[in-house]
């Protein structure tokens, strides 16, 4: 399948989506505390949908059986809410998706709960910036591995980390996820070029140690073999046809991130 190329009107639309999804993130992010479980961040995001007449992504998702992906500590991505009350200095990943007329935001964040580590909170914020470097090393006629090699060479430059091999990101547009896939480590200056109305699904996955991960047995869980904490971000942006890119799930277009990097936000969605 060719990648889909949003237009303006589409773009609008996916717009909706992805403040679904911001919302929904920030919301949860305020309820998660010590005592809380991430089966009550689940039935938090499930209302959100509700609220704003959105359809989630992720359930029913080749059997996926939640609204969220709620992953802690070694747990890296794909976790499935649970009962397990959430603890101080625990390493919280939330990934969510919703649908709004008939397109997809997708979009995680990962955050301490009470006080972690100094190297946990190294390890988030060192995935977060990668993530935003990627996004920032997108331009309309540049290639698809500028995002890759812009989100390698900050985490490489930010000490030893393990980047996932095996996971990435994607396009996205009426399904959650489309070509092409977007790997968080290589060379710049290959695969596809960008051009005005593509849409990606950048999500850098990174540990404390070795990259090497396993999926337990209930089918959904990837944790890192090595036992290490992991981080991941993700953002939804696209670029418009002016030629600026916008990030669609996050609640300012990603105008403060992107602008701390030099990079303007496109108005056309504004
Ligand atoms: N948001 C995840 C991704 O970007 C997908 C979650 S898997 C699901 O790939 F089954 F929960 F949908
Ligand atoms: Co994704």
């Amino acid at each position: 399948m060719a990648i889909q190329i949003k237009s303006l009107d589409d773009l609008k639309k996916m717009r909706r989506a992805g403040i679904v999804v911001g919302e929904a993130l920030l919301l949860m992010k305020e309820a998660a505390k010590a005592g809380v479980t991430t089966l009550e961040l689940d039935s938090i995001a499930a209302q959100h949908l509700r609220d704003r007449g959105a359809t989630p992504s992720f359930l029913g998702y080749y059997g996926y059986p939640n609204v969220l992906c709620a992953s802690v500590n070694h747990e890296i991505v794909h976790g499935i809410p649970n009962e397990r009350p959430l603890e101080n200095g625990d390493v919280l990943s939330l990934d969510f998706g919703a649908i709004v007329d008939g397109w997809h935001g997708d979009s995680a964040i990962s955050f301490g709960i009470g006080e972690v580590t100094p190297e946990d909170q190294k390890l988030m914020a060192v995935c977060d910036e990668s993530m935003w470097r990627g996004i920032a090393a997108a331009s309309v006629g540049g290639h698809l591995t500028d995002i890759s090699a812009a989100i390698q060479g900050y985490i490489d430059s930010q000490g030893k980390y393990g980047i996932l091999r095996e996971y990435g990101g994607h396009g996205i547009g009426t399904e959650m996820h489309q070509e092409p896939h977007v790997l968080n480590y290589g060379k710049p200056g290959e695969g596809p070029e960008l051009v005005a109305g593509i849409a990606l699904a950048i999500e850098p996955m990174i540990t404390q140690g070795s990259a090497t991960t396993k999926v337990l047995k209930d089918e959904w869980t990837v944790v890192s073999v090595d036992k290490s904490n992991g981080a991941h971000f993700e953002q939804s942006f696209a670029l418009l046809p002016d030629g600026k890119p916008f990030v669609l799930t996050s609640i300012d277009g990603g105008k403060a991130r992107l602008g701390a990097l030099g990079v303007d936000i496109s108005d056309l969605l504004q």
